[in-house]
């Protein structure tokens, strides 16, 4: 197996790069522009723009993997919704142009997607029930999802996940449980949403997972989350009880007041059995992993 891994200095970019270190696995990291991350070789890293046909012909040819694994995107969701052009480019047009290389060259595919391709009106969801997108961001997943599926003799992965969050070096965004735990420990007044519910996933255990599907050249859609679906609140209350924060400066919201350009789904999570089967996923709960943080 010869791994290529796009947005390699994206928080699960980078733990697939510590995995394939640790695992002694052959890999390619590529990101757009220098590589950030320093547990990251530099002989084992090249810059690859995605939304260059050419860059990805040449650096894809250059290297023959067997696998790919997507992982850069467009990822904040408000941006998406501001900039739909943009959105579409790097979350659709990228996958397409990705996905037909490997196709030409027979490489496998693996594209990262996301929760928000369900509409949250009846999480948790299976790998089998139908999406919904109610966003740019979620609409441009669904048609890079659709993309790979409809690519004739394309073997192909896809892994949905949800509020991916760890440690990671130099990262363009941070993710909810840092931020959190950074807020709390300040004392800084929060006001967090009570009527989201998410299932929040350690980075590690989703880059296992995308890892052991490339090794078991498994296919189609796999579902990927943390064990425990909590709201935003109970998520930032677990958190403060595990590092002993106060709670007094925090409060509830709903998300009607919130003014966010894109529309959020309400209840997702999922529903883990087919990755438990047929991976022998077992993710770490928020607590085991707070104590790691
Ligand atoms: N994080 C979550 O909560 C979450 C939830 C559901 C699904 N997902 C999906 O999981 C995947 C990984 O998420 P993540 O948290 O690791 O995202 P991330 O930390 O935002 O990393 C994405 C990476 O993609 C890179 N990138 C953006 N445009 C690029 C381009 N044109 N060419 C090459 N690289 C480019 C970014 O580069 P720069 O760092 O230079 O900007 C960044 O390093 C994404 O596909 C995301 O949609 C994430």
């Amino acid at each position: 197996m010869k791994l290529l891994i796009t947005g390699s200095n994206g928080l699960l970019g980078q733990k697939i790069v510590d995995l394939c270190l640790a695992k002694h696995l052959e890999f390619l990291a590529t990101s757009s522009g220098a590589n950030r991350n320093s547990k990251c070789p530099d002989q084992a890293y090249e810059a690859l723009d995605i939304t260059d046909e050419q860059n990805i012909q040449t650096v894809l040819k250059g290297y023959a993997p067997t696998h790919v694994i997507h992982t850069a995107a467009m990822t904040n969701v408000d941006q998406c919704e501001l900039h739909p052009e943009a959105c579409d480019l790097v979350n659709r047009q990228a996958v397409l142009m990705l996905a037909k290389c490997c196709q030409r060259l027979g490489i496998h595919f693996q594209l990262l997607s996301t929760d928000f391709v369900f509409d949250g009106l009846a999480g948790p969801y299976a790998e089998s029930d139908q999406p919904n997108p109610l966003s740019v961001y979620a609409r441009s997943k669904v048609e890079g999802e659709n993309i790979v599926q409809q690519l004739d003799g394309l073997s192909y992965s896809i892994v949905r996940t949800i509020i991916v969050y760890g440690k990671g070096e130099q990262l363009s965004r941070s993710n909810l449980i840092l931020w959190a735990k950074e807020a709390l420990e300040k004392g800084d007044p929060l006001q967090i949403v009570d009527d989201q519910f998410r299932a929040p996933t350690w980075a590690d255990d989703l880059a296992w997972a995308c890892v052991r599907i490339c090794e078991l050249n498994e296919q189609g859609i796999f579902h990927i989350a943390g064990p425990q679906t909590l709201s935003i609140y109970q998520i930032v209350e677990r958190i403060a009880a595990f590092y002993g924060l106060p709670m007094q400066q925090v409060s509830k919201l709903s998300s009607s007041t919130l003014q966010q350009p894109a529309k959020r789904p309400p209840h997702t999570g999922f529903i883990l059995d087919k990755a438990r089967a047929v991976l022998g996923y077992e993710p770490h709960t928020l607590e085991q992993t707070l104590a790691l943080l």
